[in-house]
């Protein structure tokens, strides 16, 4: 089988993950230190924190987004504009955060949030946009931001598939309010499992180190205090989102060999949209440099085309179905998304990472354009 993801494990790692496992500081330490400036050159973006998951970036993103520091309350009547074309993990901390989700649509090829839909459905109670770059291809990230300064909202970027994608030569991670990354098993790095947040504003980054530990401050200069933990006041209830050092160690051994990654995934792609074009298959058009985590073609006939694909040993799947209708969602309910219902319908993901070799992407190219017909 050619499997539709696989994970990275650098083969340099085991020494120095033994060391740091019986180093007596397993926690967060020097080696999260040393992979958070390694992230920082990497994204050329000021102010990383890393932390447990994507979801908990996500999760700390809404938050900043939604409440202003201190004694805030849970309020329904807080909305934010999100996509339901993602994995449910960009969703579900939005009314884990007390908030209300507003869906807009997305654009029936690419997959990515529309922002003519967002602006739409912009009201007095919405506080931030979410755009998630579907398989790594960046969205129309200035035209969402020029949306959320003339009303004044934050902006968060879902960029779990978007590790080194680029966005007008930039790479995503140092433009909107908020970036959020994964480092789950099969990102293109994986940390085993966790996530990143870059913050635009250095009052953010602060913020965001103190709510992914409990509210606690761990920098040095708490360290004045004779009993650190037990003296420090606690002004906002935080979270236990930190990452750990045998997490960092493992992020940044792979993190070693994140241009090989994206930049395989980067050729397989291309090879793809050369071969697709020549033969008629209809695939997700690069709007910005992507890190094609996933690639997505349209088929109107996705369950045949994924048994015969089945049948010739190559793994392929939707990866994420909309989430808008799930029943955890259901109070939010609209009937206006005709891009999502199209992108849903029709979308289709296929090998394209590190492990697809030449061999493999022409047999996985000629292997749709056959059963396609
Ligand atoms: C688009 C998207 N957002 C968020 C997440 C959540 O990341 P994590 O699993 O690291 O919490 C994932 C996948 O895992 C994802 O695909």
């Amino acid at each position: 089988m050619i499997p539709l993801f696989k994970v990275f494990i650098s083969k340099d790692i085991n020494e120095k993950l033994l060391s740091v496992l019986h180093s007596g500081f397993i926690g967060e330490g020097e080696s999260v230190k040393g992979f958070e400036n390694n992230l920082r050159d990497f994204l050329d973006s000021n102010f990383v924190a890393t932390v447990n998951a994507g979801t908990s970036a996500l999760h700390l993103a809404y938050h900043m987004s939604l409440y202003k520091k201190k004694g805030y309350k849970v309020n329904n009547d807080l909305e934010i504009i999100t996509s339901p074309m993602t994995c449910s993990a960009t969703n579900t901390p939005i009314i884990n955060n007390g908030a209300k989700i507003v869906w807009a649509d997305c654009d029936s090829n690419t997959g990515n949030i529309c922002p003519e839909s967002i602006r739409k459905k912009i009201t007095s109670k919405t506080r931030a946009i979410v755009m998630i770059h579907w398989g790594g291809n960046p969205c129309l990230i200035d035209e969402i931001n020029q949306i959320a300064k003339e009303y004044g909202i934050k902006v968060v970027e879902d960029a779990a598939h978007a590790l080194g994608s680029e966005y007008k030569s930039k790479k995503i991670g140092s433009i909107s309010d908020f970036t959020c990354f994964s480092f789950q098993a099969i990102k293109h790095i994986t940390s085993v499992d966790g996530g990143l947040l870059c913050c635009k504003s250095k009052e953010s980054y602060e913020r965001a180190k103190l709510l992914r530990w409990f509210g606690i401050d761990r920098e040095p200069k708490a360290k004045e205090k004779v009993d650190l933990r037990c003296e420090l006041d606690i002004s906002e209830a935080g979270y236990k989102f930190h990452m750990n050092n045998i997490s960092a160690v493992v992020g940044n051994e792979n993190l070693k060999h994140v241009n090989y990654i994206v930049g395989k995934h980067r050729e397989n792609a291309l090879f793809y949209n050369n071969y697709f074009d020549a033969h008629g298959i209809k695939y997700a058009k690069e709007n910005e440099k992507s890190a094609y985590w996933l690639y997505t073609i349209h088929t109107n006939n996705r369950d045949e085309l994924m048994r015969g694909l089945q049948e010739k040993g190559i793994m392929s799947s939707k990866v994420h179905a909309r989430n808008d209708k799930h029943s955890m969602f259901k109070d939010f309910y609209t009937d206006d998304l005709k891009g999502v219902d199209e992108f849903n319908r029709t979308h289709l993901c296929i090998p394209v990472g590190w492990w697809v070799n030449e061999k493999d992407r022409e047999y996985i190219a000629k292997s749709i354009v056959e059963l396609n017909n």
